[in-house]
């Protein structure tokens, strides 16, 4: 017989649950969104079963909700996040992450030589493949990709 289904983390009433975290990426995720420093009540879980993921994380983040361009910036690290949209208890949007056009800050540049890399200026890439990303420095042009992504 079927296990009942349980939560690990307790529901919220109002907010943004955003589910399909990859598990080693929850603190790039909460560092992007800026949910260190922000005084809304935040709940997560991680290292929670996933078939799809292996190890998940989950936040649930209290009376917040997301402009897309904001919520866009963590497709880098969480590609197949599902954001679910909390409004009286009850689920009433499901939302996708999509990789942007252009990225700015978040990713570092490959190229040591780059002047990202030894002046303080903040990244800019062009984006030139979303499937396996891959990302032209507005530098230097050089190509950063998923294999030597690094999130600053
Ligand atoms: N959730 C929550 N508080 C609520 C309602 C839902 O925290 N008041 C969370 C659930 O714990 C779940 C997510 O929001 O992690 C989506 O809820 P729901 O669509 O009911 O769950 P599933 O059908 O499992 O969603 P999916 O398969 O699309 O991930
Ligand atoms: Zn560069």
């Amino acid at each position: 017989m079927k296990e009942p289904k349980q939560l690990s983390v307790s529901a919220i009433q109002n907010g943004t649950v955003i589910d399909h975290i990859p598990a080693r990426n929850l603190f790039k995720v909460i560092q992007i969104l800026g949910l260190d420093r922000i005084d809304h009540q935040i709940t997560f879980g991680t290292n929670l079963e996933s078939k799809k993921l292996g190890k998940k994380a989950i936040i649930k983040i209290a009376d917040k909700f997301f402009e897309d361009d904001d919520i866009n910036r963590i497709a880098l690290v969480a590609p197949d996040a599902k954001l679910n949209i909390i409004r009286g208890y009850e689920v009433v949007e499901k939302k996708v992450v999509e990789v942007p056009d252009t990225i700015v800050g978040i990713a570092k540049c490959m190229n040591p030589k780059c002047i990202t890399n030894f002046e303080p200026v903040t990244t800019r890439f062009r984006v030139v493949s979303k499937k396996n990303v891959s990302l032209k420095c507005h530098y230097c042009e050089k190509i950063t990709n998923q294999e030597n992504l690094q999130i600053i």
